[in-house]
């Protein structure tokens, strides 16, 4: 039987971080501005300082999904200093052989509830233009196009859409 559960990491889980993020960049280029040629040259000292929120000055939170024990999902969270009403969400990836299954909706109801409960009012995201499976994903939860393109990193042809989400009076 499969068995999903969720998980969220702290400093000491650098390494299914490390796993999880190399694999998606690695999967899904396009989805990403960050690359695999970069990220897969970060030290193991880097990977752990990801997770350090205090010293990154942001109230952040690394979720994975498991499948059977088994690290299968990301998805990240975060709060910066600065702007205490409202959210972002990065890195997320279910990986090709669990799709479809609802894992995806899972990580991202987790982290609509963490923001809910550290008082954010609306959540933020950037999609590449392309990506229909994500648009779908996020909009499937009450998401929004806002705003104009973006490159999805430098001189990339590759173009994202901001999404939103208005959390202060929705229920989740
Ligand atoms: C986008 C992604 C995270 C979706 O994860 P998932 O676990 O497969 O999504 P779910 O099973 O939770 O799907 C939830 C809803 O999203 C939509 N959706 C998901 N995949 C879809 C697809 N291939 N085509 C159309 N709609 C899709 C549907 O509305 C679906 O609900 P339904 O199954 O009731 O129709 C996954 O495809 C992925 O990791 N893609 C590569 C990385 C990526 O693009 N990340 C997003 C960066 S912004």
């Amino acid at each position: 039987m499969n068995n999903i559960s969720l998980k969220v990491l702290t400093k000491n889980d650098w390494h299914i971080y490390k796993l999880l993020r190399l694999q998606s960049l690695s999967d899904s280029p396009d989805s990403f501005g960050a690359t695999f040629e970069h990220e897969s040259t970060l030290t193991n000292k880097e990977w752990s300082a990801r997770l350090d929120y205090v010293a990154r000055k942001i109230n952040g939170l690394l979720v994975v999904a498991l499948l059977n024990g088994r690290p299968i999902g990301l998805i990240c969270g975060a709060i910066h200093a600065q702007e205490d009403q409202s959210g972002h969400i990065y890195q997320m990836w279910i990986s090709p052989e669990t799709r479809g299954l609802g894992i995806g909706q899972q990580l991202l109801t987790h982290i609509i509830s963490w923001a809910k409960n550290e008082h954010v009012k609306q959540l933020s995201l950037a999609v590449t233009t392309t990506n229909i499976a994500a648009l779908k994903l996020y909009q499937s939860l009450g998401f929004h196009e806002e705003g104009d393109l973006s490159e999805l990193r430098v001189n990339s042809k590759l173009q994202t859409h901001s999404m939103i989400l208005d959390i202060s009076t929705t229920e989740y």
